[in-house]
């Protein structure tokens, strides 16, 4: 059983934007700085201005690193959802549940040509759950940085410095219970990736109703008391200052991955951090995530689309749960540069590690 999705020609997906919900907060999770899982807010952080000028690579000798060649399946998500649905006595409501950075590849598909993905999915009480591919997502990583040889600091102290911009511009606690030797030293706070604040939202595309898990990175001021009530979240993100035209337009095409994350959490601000080329923090700009789709489309030549995003994404997940249709184990793939995604059964009963016995266990009993 094998099917494909041609996503070009993407002419198709042009148009109005298909309806799409507000997604709602219905439930979330911590990991701790051990990177062990707590149902409730407790990594929860606050953002607050950080200091310009600082380096960005102090402290990578320190870097407390999450080690992510495990694969964890969707195991965090289920046990929210187990836990929301014993609250409620009654199951959620969703076609499709996955982490949002596996939405976030689908959406981005029509504008990202050079990048492939690999997803597991499985049918289960008439809901899809998809996780990524762990053996595809670990051999990427070992390709990175591999072919032609590139200038400037190692990758690893690259991507230290995503971690120490977070870390710079936000506190474990709300401003106001915070000493002020704490915000004054937070240059010298270990950088710890293990510990993040994980969302999980009830959200719409077209014809779908997903429920996604996805980490957020900080808080502008405090969660409103009404449950479902638009939440004052910040998106963190480090980026090369922009000194030209070629600058601009590489800022604009990474402008397509944060409004896609930030839009599917239903994340209203973005904070980046504009660096120079070797790590120095310069400038700290404010992006507002509805405004993104509007500054990119009012470029001469813009390189994406987000009604096509989205439009792209109704139809093809529509198709999807069509396609999926019956029991097993089937692989969502597009290779880079295809213009096609793939699926197609690899195991024939069962759901392979997708699904948590303890998911299927209360499932059961529901
Ligand atoms: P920046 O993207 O700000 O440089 P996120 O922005 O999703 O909250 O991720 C925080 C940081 O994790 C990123 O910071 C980057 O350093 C690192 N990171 C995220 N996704 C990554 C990926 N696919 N590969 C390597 N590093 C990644
Ligand atoms: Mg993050
Ligand atoms: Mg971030």
């Amino acid at each position: 059983m094998s099917a494909k999705f041609s996503i070009q020609p993407i002419g198709r997906f042009a148009g109005g934007s298909q309806p799409v919900r507000r997604p709602k907060e219905f439930a979330c999770f911590s990991y701790d700085d051990n990177h062990e899982f707590h149902l409730d807010d407790s990594s929860l952080k606050y953002y607050y201005t950080p200091q310009l000028g600082a380096d960005l690579s102090k402290g990578f000798d320190t870097f407390q690193k999450q080690d992510d060649s495990g694969d964890d399946h969707l195991d965090s998500l289920l046990k929210t959802i187990i836990a929301h649905e014993k609250e409620t006595g009654k199951k959620i409501d969703a076609n499709l549940v996955t982490w949002r950075g596996m939405m976030t590849k689908i959406m981005g598909a029509p504008f990202e040509r050079f990048d492939g993905f690999e997803m597991n999915a499985t049918l289960y009480q008439g809901c899809l759950f998809i996780e990524e591919n762990n053996q595809y997502k670990m051999a990427s990583k070992a390709k990175e940085g591999q072919g032609k040889p590139r200038r400037g600091p190692p990758l690893e102290v690259m991507q230290f410095w995503g971690y120490k911009f977070e870390t710079l511009s936000t506190l474990p606690a709300p401003w106001s219970d915070t000493s002020r030797e704490f915000i004054e030293n937070r240059e010298n706070e270990i950088v710890n990736n293990k510990a993040q604040y994980c969302s999980v939202v009830r959200t719409g595309v077209g014809k779908t109703i997903l429920c996604l898990g996805g980490e957020v990175d900080a808080i502008w001021d405090s969660k409103p008391a009404e449950k479902g009530s638009p939440i004052n979240w910040v998106e963190l993100k480090t980026s090369v200052e922009i000194r030209n035209q070629g600058d601009m337009e590489a800022f604009h095409r990474k402008l397509m991955k944060y409004w896609i994350q930030s839009f599917l959490l239903g994340v209203p601000k973005i904070m980046v951090g504009f660096r120079t080329r070797d790590g120095i923090l310069v400038d700290v700009k404010e992006i507002e995530t509805q405004k993104i789709p509007e500054t990119v489309g009012s470029q001469p030549n813009p390189k994406w689309n987000a009604d096509m995003c989205v439009n792209f994404a109704a139809v093809f997940l529509e198709w999807l749960t069509k396609s999926v249709n019956d029991e097993g184990v089937w692989r969502i793939t597009r290779q880079p540069q295809s213009s096609t995604i793939d699926v197609f059964k690899v195991e024939e009963t069962g759901h392979g590690n997708i699904l948590s016995d303890e998911f299927k266990n209360w499932r059961i009993k529901l």
